[in-house]
């Protein structure tokens, strides 16, 4: 036990600051590379499913077969939302966030789940497993409901992207349309210390429960400096396309008038995003197929003005808007589903915090009035 005061160090948001080891990801914000676990995000994302990243994730290794099957089969058995889950989306208000709806029902998914504060790995494999099962069924359940649209019943056999599809819109999608959505879904399934896995593992690292530490993450990724981002992008989008106006003057003016340009800037890359340069080709592509090369313009011409004006480059939500804009999902759901893949990578990190863990506590540096004392109150 040190006797002495540890070295504070000052970093102002934690930049640069590394809290922990980890064998999850790695990012090089200079090159512009992702890993998940020893893997390049080009080669899964055009190499695997949303459920083998789930395993690779989870497990070290990238499924065979076998093991892939065996996970899709208890994915596929663990979509059903506890009675009074379902009954509480039901009674909540039509025009809710669905990220408050998402954080709301996930919390209450630990009172109807018997092995919630069981610590041992085994169990939080399992529920990780769950967690993962279920997001996808409570929202597609809510977005029907407050469209007054009757619930379409999770399939027991299916991709994770197949079944979210099918419930949400009723419809057995394409083999494009799901294999698209589900490279969607392993491009946002894991990013190292990001601010909502940051929020799940101090939450994780008090020894909270699993359940805790994801409905935090949930509140974290809700943010639009975080997975929040993706819905104002489309509403950028969606208010050029309406009024007309020219992308390149409107993102102008919006930075002149010193505004964020959602979609724009990183934390970690300092170039382009690998993700957001796999979902521009997809959006060119979808663009292409369904006849709205519009969104595909629109998009270039904001990402040359932002390069050009401000140095700075599209990031995972840029792109991803359009993307699930063309699949027909609606806007409020594009962070939700977010939420939906980064679940993987969220119980990753908590398996791995653990494993090994250690209280997550940093310091501020205190800057408030010193020897104030305290008057009576009737004297204040
Ligand atoms: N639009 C306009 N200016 C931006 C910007 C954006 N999207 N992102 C960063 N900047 C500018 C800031 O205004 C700041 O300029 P200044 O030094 O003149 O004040 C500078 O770039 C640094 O920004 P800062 O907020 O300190 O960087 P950060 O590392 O803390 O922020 C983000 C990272 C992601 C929060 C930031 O880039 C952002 O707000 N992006 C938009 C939201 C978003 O897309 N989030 C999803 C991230 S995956």
């Amino acid at each position: 036990m040190a006797t002495q005061e540890t070295p504070l160090i000052q970093a102002r948001g934690l930049e640069g600051v590394v809290a922990l080891d980890s064998e999850l990801c790695f990012i090089d914000g200079q090159q512009g590379t992702l890993i998940y676990r020893g893997y390049d995000i080009f080669d899964l994302a055009r190499h695997t499913s949303f459920e083998e990243v789930a395993y690779l994730l989870w497990n070290g290794h990238l499924p065979n077969r076998s093991e892939r099957d065996e996970l899709l089969a208890r994915l596929q058995a663990e979509r059903t939302l506890p009675p009074m889950v379902a009954e509480l989306l039901g009674m909540t208000p039509e025009d809710a966030s669905p990220m408050a709806v998402l954080r709301s029902a996930v919390s209450a998914l630990a009172l109807f789940d018997a092995e919630a504060d069981d610590p041992s790995p085994e169990a939080n494999y399992r529920k990780a497993i769950r967690l993962t099962a279920r997001i996808p069924v409570l929202l597609a359940a809510f977005d029907r409901r407050r469209k007054g649209l009757p619930p379409v019943p999770p399939r027991k056999h299916g991709s994770t992207a197949f079944d979210f599809l099918h419930m949400l819109t009723g419809e057995e999608p394409g083999e494009a349309a799901e294999r698209t959505f589900d490279t969607c879904l392993v491009l946002h399934a894991e990013h190292g210390l990001n601010a909502s896995t940051f929020a799940a593992r101090v939450i994780g690292a008090t020894l909270s429960d699993i359940y805790s530490a994801v409905t935090g993450a949930i509140g974290a990724l809700k943010g639009p400096l975080h997975g929040g981002a993706n819905i104002e992008v489309m509403r950028m989008l969606l208010e050029i396309d309406r009024t007309g106006r020219d992308p390149v003057q409107y993102v102008k003016e919006k930075l002149a008038r010193k505004e964020r340009v959602m979609g724009f800037g990183h934390r970690v890359y300092k170039t382009l995003d690998p993700r957001a340069a796999i979902l521009r080709d997809m959006v060119e592509a979808l663009s292409e197929e369904r006849g709205q090369r519009k969104w595909y313009d629109y998009s270039m011409k904001i990402m040359e003005t932002m390069e050009r004006e401000k140095g700075l480059y599209p990031n995972v939500d840029f792109f991803s808007a359009p993307v699930y804009y063309m699949l027909g999902i609606a806007p409020d759901l594009f962070t939700p589903i977010f939420a939906m893949s980064r679940i993987t990578g969220w119980t990753a990190h908590l398996l791995e915090q653990w494993k090994d863990n250690r209280l997550i506590r940093p310091r501020a540096a205190y800057v408030g009035p010193r020897n104030l004392a305290v008057r009576p109150l009737d004297e204040r």
